[in-house]
């Protein structure tokens, strides 16, 4: 009796084991089992991107890689695309890898990873292009800006993917403003607009404008810092403004006044000297020409007139 109990639990375990063994093997070499494995990749545009594809129990089933457009890229290890910015990573049977490197905003979509089983099984993963937003500008800065006018500060980002988000601040204290968002192409320009009426404590004010965005480990940020004149005085305040003009105008006429000074003299040194060298020439000229009548009186004015007398003196002693 224990024999036959023994004999038929042995059995029944055996044949539990041998189901057991069964079922997992057909569980890892069906069909059912064999299926690609693929995750979705975020990439920041100009960086590269993996893209990976996996089968847990394959055999030797060829994988594939196939972009947005339905256009093979690798097929196992062997390269279908003519870009040279898709290359292999890895390649068995168990895994296709490749890289997309210099990512553009373009590739942005959903690539297909096939095993060509019979029939064929395909799984998708997306490639999400992040866009980096360009460094904000303020516009509408006034400078300087009068108590009591109505201004409109405009910060502008472009190129962000999903839309950079703008937050104003009025020294560091945070302001709301106005934000408008356009596609262009497959990013964003992003503007938000502050516009207040300026008050005289918004002298010295600095207005800053910061970016956020996933791709930026810190905000990108513009400041401007806000020059009110008071519309009370408006002689000390607005005579800067008036004198702007004036102030140049007076040193340019003191300029040209000197130039014309300088030119002036400079032509009356030239003019000297010339006449004087000529003058010298027809003095010596008229000297050696008459030696009597005219150079009588000359002799009598000059210093030289003493020479002459002296010379005359001699000529009488002698
Ligand atoms: C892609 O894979 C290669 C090789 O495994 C690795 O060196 C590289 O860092 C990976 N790049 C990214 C962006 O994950
Ligand atoms: C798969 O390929 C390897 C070598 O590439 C070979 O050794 C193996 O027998 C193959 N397996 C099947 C199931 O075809
Ligand atoms: C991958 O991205 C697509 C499209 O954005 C989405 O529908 C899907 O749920 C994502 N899959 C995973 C596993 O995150
Ligand atoms: C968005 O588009 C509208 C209409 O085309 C235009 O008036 C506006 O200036 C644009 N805004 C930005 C932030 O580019």
């Amino acid at each position: 009796m224990i024999v036959k109990q023994r004999l038929i639990f042995i059995l029944y375990s055996l044949c539990a084991s041998v189901f057991r063994v069964a079922a997992t093997k057909s569980k890892g070499k069906g069909s059912q089992g064999q299926f690609p494995i693929t995750q979705n990749v975020t990439v920041v545009e100009g960086g590269a991107a993996n893209m990976t594809c996996r089968v847990d129990y394959n055999d030797n089933t060829s994988l594939q890689w196939s972009n947005p457009a339905q256009q093979t890229l690798f097929f196992g290890d062997k390269k279908a695309l003519r870009d040279h910015r898709i290359e292999l990573v890895r390649a068995s049977w168990q895994e296709l890898t490749i890289r997309i490197s210099d990512v553009s905003l373009s590739d942005e979509g959903t690539y297909t990873c096939s095993l060509f089983t019979m029939p064929v099984k395909t799984t998708k993963a997306f490639l999400t292009v992040l866009g980096v937003p360009g460094r904000p500008e303020i516009t509408g800065f006034t400078k300087p800006a009068k108590e009591d006018d109505v201004i409109t500060l405009t910060c502008t980002t472009s190129g962000s993917k999903p839309a950079a988000n703008i937050r104003w601040f009025r020294n560091d204290k945070e302001v709301q403003g106005s934000k408008e968002v356009n596609a262009t192409g497959k990013s964003f320009t992003v503007r938000s607009s502050l516009q207040f009426q300026v008050d005289k404590r918004d002298d010295g004010v600095a207005y800053t404008c910061s970016v956020e965005h996933a791709t930026l480990s810190s905000p990108y940020m513009t400041t401007e810092v806000l020059e009110v004149h008071s519309k009370d005085f408006p002689g000390p305040t607005t005579d800067p403004n008036s004198l702007g003009p004036h102030g140049p105008d007076h040193a340019l006429i003191g300029g040209v006044v000197a130039v014309v000074v300088f030119i002036t003299l400079c032509l009356i040194i030239v003019l000297g000297r010339y006449l004087a060298r000529h003058k010298g020439t027809y003095l010596t000229h008229e000297a050696k020409g008459a030696e009597d009548a005219p150079d009588a009186d000359t002799a009598i004015i000059n210093a030289e007139g003493n020479h002459v007398h002296a010379e005359e003196k001699k000529e009488y002693f002698i």
